[in-house]
C-alpha cells in the first residue's frame, strides 16, 4: 500500500514520517498523495487519481506523461528520460513521470488535456 490518497480537491490524510506530500496540480484542481522515496511517481498518481495522460501506459516510449517540478525535487532524470526529454530539463522543470521517483515533498503541474481528435481519429478507449 502506498499510502495514496486524495482525488480532485481531496484531502490530505495517511502522512507518516517517511512519507512525502506530493501534489499535483492541473490549473485550479489539485490531486495530493502520500508517498515514501523511492515510489514510482506513475504508480503514485494514479492512485490519488491525478489524470496523467499516456499512450505506452509507463514505459518511457510516449512522452505524453511529462509534467513540471514547481517545488521539490525527484530522482535524477533517466538515460531513458534523457534520451526523450533532451537536457533541458534543467531550465524547464519537465520531467516524465513514468520515470521519475518520489524523494521528497513535491508540488508538480500537469499540462491540459489536449483537444480532443476528429471521431476518424481518436484512440481506442480514450477519453
Ligand atoms: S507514460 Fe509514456 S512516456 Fe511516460
Amino acid at each position: 500500500m502506498s499510502g495514496v490518497s486524495g482525488g480532485v480537491s481531496g484531502g490530505v490524510s495517511g502522512g507518516g514520517r517517511d512519507e512525502h506530500e506530493v501534489v499535483f496540480v492541473r490549473g485550479d484542481e489539485e490531486w495530493r498523495a502520500h508517498a515514501r522515496a523511492g515510489e514510482g511517481l506513475f504508480a503514485v498518481a494514479r492512485a490519488c487519481g491525478a489524470p496523467v495522460e499516456t499512450l505506452c501506459h509507463g514505459m518511457g516510449a510516449c512522452v505524453r506523461c511529462k509534467l513540471v517540478v514547481l517545488e521539490g525535487t525527484l530522482t535524477p532524470p533517466t538515460p531513458l528520460e534523457r534520451d526523450r526529454l533532451g537536457n533541458i530539463f534543467h531550465l524547464t522543470g519537465e520531467r516524465l513521470c513514468c520515470q521519475a521517483r518520489v524523494t521528497g515533498p513535491a508540488r508538480l503541474e500537469l499540462p491540459r488535456p489536449r483537444a480532443r481528435r476528429a471521431p476518424t481519429g481518436g484512440l481506442a478507449g480514450g477519453r
